[in-house]
């Protein structure tokens, strides 16, 4: 395939007090092989030469399996192609000459620390909030004796793929994290392990959650559309039942 030369509208911002904006940048001699990150990086490179401060952007494992990246491109979290994080994401999904408009994951929880880098620490401020299991569960000997049904495990593996990219509380109207913080509030409360601590943790995770000032889910289903692992809504119903468990059992 031969290289591709794009139009890119992209969000600056100095710091998060500052007024941001849209600047267009020329994205030249793209190989269609390469990651929509490495298209930035290119375009950076040719920032940096001309003496212009490149474009922030977050990224770490560029596999798809930290959650570090994450921007909304042409209007959709992680952009056009579904269950890909943007790291992911190569540049023969698009087209010669084709417009690209990129911005940063939007949410009052989110403040924008520059450009496209966003602070998520509201989601590790919920995983400290009961994300964990601190009873004795002894070494892995003894959890490879206690039954797990592979119904159940499936269930519980496909909530632990949750990155904690944020995208689903980017594509949801009301900047919900339930998605996220119902991944991982199921995932330890169908496991043997984490029923122990399941109410504490259902109340401490949802009541973090408000704090942060996410907003709440009204069953639009965006999330689940966006996220690149695919997660499931139907955790967002276990979560209000963990929850409610917990409330009804004080
Ligand atoms: S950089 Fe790790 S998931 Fe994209």
């Amino acid at each position: 395939m031969k290289d591709i030369n794009l139009h890119l509208l992209v969000w600056r911002q100095k710091d998060a007090d500052s007024k941001g904006g849209m600047e267009p940048y020329l994205a030249e001699n793209i190989s269609p092989d390469i990651s929509f990150l490495e298209m930035l990086d290119v375009v950076n490179e040719g920032l940096i030469k001309k003496g212009i401060e490149p474009i922030e952007f977050d990224s770490d494992c560029r596999e798809g399996i930290c959650g570090a990246c994450g921007m909304v491109v042409n209007g959709q979290a992680h952009g056009p192609q579904r269950a890909t994080t943007v790291c992911q994401l190569h540049m023969r999904n698009f087209h010669d000459q084709d417009k690209i408009v990129i911005e940063p994951f939007r949410a009052r929880a989110f403040p924008i620390v520059r450009d496209l880098v966003v602070d998520r620490s509201a989601f590790d401020r919920i995983i400290m909030a009961g994300g964990y299991i601190s009873v004795n569960t002894g070494g892995a000997p003894d959890a490879n004796t206690i039954p797990v049904s592979k119904e159940i495990s499936d269930q519980a593996m496909d909530a632990a793929s949750c990155i904690g990219c944020g995208a689903c509380v980017a594509a949801c109207p009301n900047a919900s994290a339930s998605l996220f913080t119902s991944a991982k509030i199921s995932h330890l409360a169908l496991l043997p392990q984490g029923k122990v601590e399941r109410k504490k943790r259902a109340e401490n995770m949802v009541s973090q959650m408000d704090k942060e000032l996410f907003g709440d889910c009204s069953n639009i289903g965006e999330c689940e559309a966006v996220c690149p692992k695919e997660i499931s809504i139907s955790h967002i119903a276990r979560m209000k039942r963990e929850y409610l468990r917990a409330v009804i059992d004080e």
